[in-house]
């Protein structure tokens, strides 16, 4: 089997390769990313010593790039994970977004055509559904839902997914979508809630909550999410939608006041600021079809899934502390400095 994985120096993708390298050390693996402020090649240091892996530094919207690559590997399943991933970015300055997310997408949808590929899977985002008033708790986001988006970030993964359900319905492109809820584990980039509280907090450094800390986020551990992508990828159902969800719904100043408790640090360095502009409420998923169809289901409770990552971000400060001490300590100035 040979995979094209997309945006794997990324967080969730590096997660993915390290998960499908460790199921199936016989899959030979392409990874394809940019390397942009979000993609990390020490992160793929282990992965890049096995034979069947090989990384190639290019962006997805480079169409001769990418037609090149498939060229040259006969590629059954492509995986998408690139994409610009950050809402605040995005409400900053949404160019890129489009670009890297909906331009991107679409060249590698044609290419997938081209050459026939058994699978384009799409790796999209609870977040195309909009937002659940929080007193609502009896709602839940499911397939049908309609897309209702709030930020720049959500609107423009949520044209990725029309584009690729437009290729399944057109050229019958065998594609196959997830949204997930909020990932949390290793490897995340500390602009993100949770790292960004772990590498704070053990810096005494103030921890920035949005407005009053009420916003609800179910929270996912990586490596269930990693599970649900294998699963669905080796199902062999298309055109299909899957909703992955972590049944973790909280507050997030309750995920920061948990973070505090862990790492024995006080609750005066919460710093409550201005609010994120269209700040959803909350993200609730219904992922009764993947479970149904699948057999699918989260593993790890929070508790569980936050003290191994509060564990990982102890062990690996190397690999933060050279991302918080470079360029993202410019970027968290100006984007906190005036809130
Ligand atoms: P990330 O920002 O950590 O990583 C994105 C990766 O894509 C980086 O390695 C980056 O270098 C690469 N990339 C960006 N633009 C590129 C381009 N034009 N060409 C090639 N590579 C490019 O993102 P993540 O958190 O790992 O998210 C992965 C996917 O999952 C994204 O599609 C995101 O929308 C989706 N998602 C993430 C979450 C989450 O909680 N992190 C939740 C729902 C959905
Ligand atoms: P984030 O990790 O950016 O993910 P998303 O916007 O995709 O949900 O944010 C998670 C929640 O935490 C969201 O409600 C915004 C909030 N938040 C803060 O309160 N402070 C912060 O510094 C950041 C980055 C996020």
């Amino acid at each position: 089997m040979k995979l094209l994985i997309t945006g794997g120096a990324g967080f969730i993708g590096s997660n993915f390769i390290y998960y499908m390298q460790t199921k199936y050390p016989e899959y030979e693996i392409v990874c394809l990313d940019s390397l942009t402020y979000a993609g990390n090649l020490t992160t793929l240091s282990d992965a890049i010593k096995k034979e069947n892996f090989t990384f190639v530094k290019g962006d997805i919207t480079d169409k001769t790039l990418v037609n090149e690559l498939f060229e040259k590997n006969s590629f059954e399943i492509v995986i998408n994970f690139a994409a610009e991933s950050h809402v605040d970015r995005s409400i900053e300055d949404s160019g890129i977004f489009l670009m890297t997310n909906i331009i991107g997408t679409q060249v590698l949808l044609d290419a997938a055509r081209k050459y026939n590929i058994r699978r384009f899977h799409q790796v999209s985002t609870d977040e195309v559904y909009g937002d659940l008033p929080l007193e609502r708790k009896d709602l839940f986001f499911t397939e049908d839902t309609p897309i209702k988006t709030s930020s720049p970030y959500a609107a423009s993964k949520a044209s990725a997914d029309l584009l690729a359900m437009a290729y399944y319905r057109t050229y019958k492109l065998p594609i196959t979508i997830s949204r997930c809820s909020n990932n949390y584990g290793p490897f995340q980039f500390p602009e993100k809630l949770i790292p960004l509280v772990i590498s704070r907090a053990l810096a005494d450094e103030k921890i920035p909550v949005y407005g009053k800390g009420e916003n609800i986020r179910d929270w996912l551990y990586v490596e269930d999410h990693c599970e649900a992508i294998d699963l669905i990828i080796h199902h062999d159902v298309v055109g299909e939608v899957y909703n992955i969800g972590g049944h973790n719904e909280l507050a997030n100043i309750d995920v920061v006041k948990g973070i505090l408790k862990s790492l024995s640090k006080p609750e005066n360095l919460i710093s409550f600021v201005a609010d994120r502009l269209g700040h959803d409420m909350r993200y609730a998923i219904d992922s009764t079809k993947i479970s149904s169809r699948l057999g699918w289901l989260p593993t790890t409770s929070f508790d569980e899934g936050i003290q191994r990552t509060i564990e990982w971000y102890l062990n690996n400060r190397t690999w933060w502390n050279d991302i918080v001490s470079g360029e993202y300590k410019t970027y968290f100035e100006k984007m906190y400095s005036e809130r």
